[in-house]
């Protein structure tokens, strides 16, 4: 009988590609198959997420609940970013722990899995050189690392921390990833990487020098491509060139994630973001200008260290004149290993405050915004089919879309009107 693997992924896309790497190579070396109840697993993964803090918080008590419910002889491995940043204080914590697998280094799951109590972080190990295990989560859509790492210093952010350095995979062994990809079915491509438009900046070893938006021409070439996404692009790499092959290239998706973070220069600039205000508001308007169908969504914080009601203004002014189609908000979070760890810290309630303050506004934009999508013919690619009697797949600019049928429109791409709007999910009739 073969052996059962649960996993649980945590955080961001980068995560679930980890995760798919770490089964495929526990099912092809040591024999796991993956399963959905963690009570019956031979082994036990928790992949994690270290970004904010109430994740890491989470981490012991599940990990208690998992140790209760496991098999006696069961293990359990803590993997990804919280591996990296706690390593040895994970097993310190929690004893029962059998390893402790960083988020660089993902493909030693098979030696870790030998070594009790073994834990693994180099934030230098180089994995960029080897294509990713074969497993996906999704049969229709392939998730494609382009790089590793991140070379930004952003004060708030523990990523570099956990991921170490960036290193660009080099561009003939994605093109191959992606043509494998594409030749098993997957007709959309996610691209991956945590800062994507600074693609090509260092490779390992000698490598063809291509940047981001040569790899989005060479990626649109492979056969069975039929959409094109990436995350997460930088804002301060937005350049002309850049936005031009976004609105010129059919296959790429034409929803943009522009992380804004702050809308006042003097808040990126603690940040360290490398741009401000102007800058980013110049390059959204582009954007529009260019691709009108586009939707943009972003990531914002409240209540960075020092965050004037002014700054917060700004943010608010910025929200208000991009009209984001969707708003990743979050309160500031002191993360270890970071510049702004040391710095003052705001009232904790003022910066809940600010963020239900941006969260209504945001609200508000999308109501008035999904009464612009009723009528709209869009193109959809179906991937999900729903028990209630939907199935669910994105429009190219990322709308969430519902219409009744069956598992026989899993994988095609169709037109769709859009007869229903909400702000997150929209209803329609297939009209081709
Ligand atoms: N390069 C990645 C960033 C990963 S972190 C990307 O652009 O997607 C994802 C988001 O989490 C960041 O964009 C930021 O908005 C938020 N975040 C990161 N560190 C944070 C912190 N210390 N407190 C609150 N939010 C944070
Ligand atoms: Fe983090 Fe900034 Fe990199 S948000 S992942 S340090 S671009």
């Amino acid at each position: 009988m073969s052996k059962k693997l649960f996993i649980e992924t945590l955080g961001c896309a980068m995560n679930v590609r980890d995760s798919e790497h770490m089964i495929a190579q526990l099912n092809a070396h040591e024999g796991y198959e993956l399963c959905d109840d963690a009570k019956v697993a031979d082994l036990i993964l928790i992949n994690t997420c270290s970004v904010r803090e109430k994740p890491v918080h989470k981490l012991f008590s599940e990990l208690g609940v998992f140790n209760k419910l496991k098999k006696a002889d069961a293990k359990i491995g803590v993997c990804g970013c919280t591996a990296s940043h706690l390593g040895q204080e994970i097993i310190k914590k929690a004893p029962f722990v059998n390893f402790v697998l960083g988020a660089r280094n993902v493909s030693k799951i098979t030696d870790v899995l030998h070594r009790d109590k073994a834990v693994e972080i180099e934030i230098d190990y180089d994995e960029s050189q080897f294509a990713f295990g074969d497993f996906r989560t999704s049969p229709y859509k392939a998730y494609i690392n382009i790089s590793i790492g991140c070379d930004k210093q952003c004060t708030f952010c523990i990523v570099p921390k956990t991921r170490g350095d960036e290193i660009s995979i080099p561009a003939d062994l994605i093109v191959s990833e992606v043509a494998k990809a594409a030749s098993s079915g997957a007709k959309e491509i996610f691209l991956l990487g945590q800062n994507v438009n600074n693609y090509g900046r260092r490779f390992s070893g000698e490598h063809d020098k291509v940047n981001f938006t040569e790899l989005l021409r060479r990626v649109s070439a492979v056969e069975g491509v039929e959409r094109i996404r990436f995350t997460s692009p930088h804002p301060l790499h937005m350049d002309d060139e850049f936005i031009e092959e976004f609105a010129r290239n059919p296959k790429i998706c034409k929803s943009m994630h522009m992380p804004l973070q702050s809308g006042s220069t003097d808040i990126l600039k603690a940040m360290k973001r490398g741009y401000t205000k102007e800058w980013f508001l110049n390059r959204a308007a582009k954007l529009r200008e260019m691709v009108p169908e586009v939707s943009i969504s972003t990531d914002i914080i409240v209540a960075f260290p020092g965050e004037s009601d002014e700054d917060f203004a700004q943010t608010m002014e910025v929200l208000n004149a991009v009209r984001f189609e969707q708003v990743f908000s979050f309160k500031y979070s002191p993360r270890p290993h970071t510049e702004a760890q040391m710095m003052v810290e705001i009232d904790s309630e003022l910066g809940s405050h600010r963020l239900s303050l941006l969260q209504s506004r945001h609200d508000e934009i999308l109501d008035e915004m999904k009464l612009e999508n009723m009528g709209k013919i869009v193109e959809v690619y179906f991937e999900e089919l729903r028990s209630d009697g939907y199935v669910a797949g994105r429009s190219d600019n990322n709308l969430s879309i519902k219409v009744k049928g069956s598992e026989e429109l899993l994988g095609r791409l169709l037109k769709v009107k859009i007869t229903q709007t909400s702000r997150t999910v929209q209803y329609g009739e297939i009209v081709d």
